[in-house]
């Protein structure tokens, strides 16, 4: 696999050397005023190629492939090149990109390759103003959340520590549109992890007790969609994702870690989702990961039974990646962090992509059950007794 990156990145070399060959233009034949019909004129296909030579980030070897293609096909026409031979890797696979565009004609691929570049650039500048939105430890945009990148990583801090980093529906909301930001940006890992001495208790039961005026369906229902998206966001994150499980974990910040690609946990963690005790039912999709992380027996003993695992028995379940002694907890995990920050981000994407396409659709189904059965567990006396009970409690306290 090394050597296939390496031959791409080779590619592209031999791609930005060719394809901004200035000394083309004066024998270009195509037209010089702008029509819809004719095709774009030389003057918006020069600038086109100016922008290119702008771009900051790597659009990854495929576009870099596409855009080569375009540019030989608008200035030569269909691919006519003796085809190279298998074992000339560079050139065989400019060959194959300038081919598959087949025959179309020069003033589409011209038109197509403008519209290319204008996406790239326009995608570069909005994510850019997007970034300098949000600088690097100011978490300016959210309420409930300390959102920074750093070191190609973007680290979404949930806010709340006095509660115990407890979710709201509005920190559900943020988290979801951070994780919406943070697979877009240029980072190449993202981690979630927890202000303060808890990684998060779970889902704010105080939720509960905000009854909208037409009645407890409607608050089930709206807490039904918010919660499928919140998980989907999580299903469909593209970039490793990572979680740093800074003290103990309840709920739903439990269930969704077998959405993540690695959990790093201190020592003091623990892992806890007292759904029956809430007169609740299992979520985040752990109903499939967590028997399959752990086996039938392990998952059901903490998902029907309410155990608790310290950091050390989650580990040997697999539902943690490594456990590190709480002193060294934070220097350990972000050296390596960003040690893996530095590796190639195209192919840490791509490969998550694959092993996340496997059962994609599965874990969208499961999320769909899941909502389902607990849009009707939070309209159940079960489920409002116990959240009385925990207010009760704590009243008497
Ligand atoms: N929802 C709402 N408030 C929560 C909360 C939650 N999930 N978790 C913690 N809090 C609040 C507490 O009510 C308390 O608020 P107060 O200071 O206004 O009284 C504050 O956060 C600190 O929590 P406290 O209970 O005093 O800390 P603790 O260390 O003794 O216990 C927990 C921490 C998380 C074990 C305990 O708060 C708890 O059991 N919370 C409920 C967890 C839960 O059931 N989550 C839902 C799972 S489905």
């Amino acid at each position: 696999m090394a050597g296939v990156a390496l031959r791409c990145s080779a590619v592209w070399r031999r791609v930005t050397l060719t394809s901004s060959v200035r000394s083309n233009i004066p024998s270009l034949k195509f037209h010089t005023t702008a029509s819809p019909m004719m095709g774009v004129t030389v003057e918006q296909f020069e600038q086109a190629k100016s922008k290119l030579s702008t771009l900051k980030d790597d659009p990854g070897n495929e576009v870099k492939l596409k855009i080569y293609a375009l540019f030989k096909q608008a200035t030569q026409g269909p691919c006519n090149a003796p085809k190279p031979g298998m074992l000339d890797f560079v050139n065989k696979a400019k060959w194959d990109a300038w081919k598959s565009l087949g025959s179309i004609s020069q003033d589409e691929a011209r038109q197509k390759y403008c519209d290319l570049i204008g996406s790239l650039v326009e995608e570069e500048t909005g994510s850019s103003a997007q970034v300098s939105a949000q600088p690097a430890g100011s978490g300016a945009t959210y309420e409930t959340l300390l959102v920074t990148k750093e070191d190609d990583i973007t680290t979404i801090k949930l806010n709340r520590p006095a509660k115990k980093n407890a979710i709201t529906t509005e920190m559900y909301n943020e988290i979801i549109a951070a994780l919406e930001q943070a697979a877009t940006d240029d980072s190449v890992i993202t981690v979630v992890t927890g202000a303060g001495d808890f990684y998060c208790s779970g889902n704010d039961l105080t939720n509960f007790t905000k009854i909208p005026e037409n009645g407890v369906e409607e608050m089930a229902r709206r807490g039904a969609d918010l919660l499928r998206k919140y998980v989907n966001a999580y299903i469909d994150f593209p970039k490793p994702l990572v979680a740093v499980v800074n003290g103990p974990a309840v709920g739903v910040s439990v269930t969704v870690l077998g959405l993540f690609d690695l959990v790093y946990a201190t020592e003091r963690a623990t892992f806890h989702t007292p759904f029956s005790q809430l007169g609740q039912s299992a979520e985040g999709c752990s109903s499939y990961t967590f028997p399959k992380l752990m086996g039938a027996a392990k998952a059901s003993e903490m998902l029907l039974f309410n155990k608790k695992l310290t950091a050390v028995q989650a580990c040997e379940l697999g539902l943690v990646t490594e456990v590190f002694p709480d002193s060294s907890f934070q220097s350990e995990v972000w050296t390596r962090l960003k040690a893996y920050a530095k590796l190639p981000r195209n192919s840490l994407a791509l490969s998550k992509q694959l092993i996340r396409s496997v059962e994609k659709e599965r874990l969208h189904a499961v999320n769909d059950a899941e909502v389902e059965r607990l849009m009707e567990r939070w309209m159940s006396d079960e489920c409002f007794n116990a959240v009385m009970s925990f207010f009760q409690a704590k009243a008497k306290l």
